[in-house]
């Protein structure tokens, strides 16, 4: 072990993502084990520019493991992103005592962390904990897994109704410029049609199909669109202008992200939490723990953070199943 970290503080940050607490309760156990102190920094990097932390232990995260969202709350800290932001934060680590972070959070809270690595010298490992799986060089981010089986269950819910009253329905899900959810949740719940950035299919070339698949006796359809196309609203709209149909769309919104974690999350977030931490000790800093197939590596944050799309043809081949099989 190196001498040099005693004391690691673990902070969540940006978006929430179920997960997260299982990834806390792994990084404390795992410190508390190896003969570590642990400060929790509550509210991401707002609570560490201002201060706020707290004293943990094994005790702390007691039952906490199925738990959707963030016990140390989270933040999105535009103060942190400017130098007397990073500065204050800076000198609250110093006067806490803290050897080394855990950062859990997405591709903002990456950038931050290697601002804080490469500017300041700070030591940290991240933990991906994002749903929108759009981080490179890393299968899964912890959420994304539970907020697919999420959009499923509406999905599904929705496909009820839809079937029942022969209507057409445009579904919003989340992820930023990243299509993951939208494909997964597309193929598992065997949407009619998904739009992604980067797709190519028009509005107008999915009512002439609509029109044309009614003449065969297909009376609905489930379109799922990811919110960095568009909103369900918009495409409502434009679809409304083509067919003479029932079409009718809801946003999940924020549903998404909430939730006790599933399986794979909780145990995608166990193995992250003491990885980082394994790899503070091994004297790594500026590196996000990923996972490819079942290894967990190390990412550096410039990568994970910059070099994203690395699924285009992954998403590519699903969502061309998608729609191969939705006939
Ligand atoms: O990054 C996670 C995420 O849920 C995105 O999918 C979404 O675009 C964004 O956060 C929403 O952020 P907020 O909750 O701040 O509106």
């Amino acid at each position: 072990m190196s001498n040099k970290i005693k004391r690691i503080g673990v902070l969540t940050s940006g978006g929430d993502a179920p997960g997260m607490n299982a990834a806390i309760r792994s990084v404390v156990r795992k410190a508390v084990l190896e003969g570590m102190e642990v400060r929790g920094i509550l509210r991401g990097y707002e609570g560490l520019i201002n201060d706020e932390m707290i004293e943990m232990n094994s005790r702390s995260v007691s039952n906490i493991l199925s738990r959707g969202g963030t016990i140390l709350k989270t933040a999105r800290s535009g103060e942190f992103m400017t130098k007397e932001g990073q500065e204050k934060a800076v000198n609250v680590i110093k006067k806490n005592g803290i050897d080394a972070l855990v950062i859990i959070g997405g591709n903002g809270s990456f950038q931050g962390a290697l601002t804080l690595h490469r500017d300041w010298g700070i030591t940290n490992i991240g933990v991906p904990g994002t749903i929108d799986n759009d981080l490179g060089h890393t299968d899964y981010t912890v959420g994304a897994h539970t907020a697919v089986d999420t959009v499923l269950d509406a999905v599904d819910k929705i496909r009820d109704t839809v079937c029942s009253m022969e209507r057409i329905y445009v579904i919003e899900v989340m992820g930023r410029e990243e299509p993951y959810i939208a494909v997964m949740a597309g193929l598992a719940g065997g949407a009619e049609e998904v739009l992604y950035p980067g797709s190519k299919t028009t509005i107008k070339e999915i009512g002439i199909e609509v029109e044309k698949a009614k003449e065969k006796g297909k009376r609905s359809w489930i379109i799922i669109v990811s919110e960095g196309y568009a909103s369900a609203h918009e495409i409502v709209d434009k679809l409304k202008k083509e067919i003479q149909c029932d079409v009718r769309g809801i946003t999940l919104g924020h549903i998404q992200r909430g939730g006790s974690p599933n399986a794979p999350d909780r145990i995608l977030a166990s193995g992250m939490g003491a990885y980082a931490v394994s790899a503070l000790l091994e004297g790594h800093s500026g590196e996000m723990v990923g996972i490819k197939g079942s290894t967990f590596r190390l990412v550096p944050y410039e990568k994970a953070c910059f070099e994203r799309g690395g699924d285009i043809e992954r998403n590519t081949q699903l969502y061309k199943l998608t729609r191969l099989l939705a006939t």
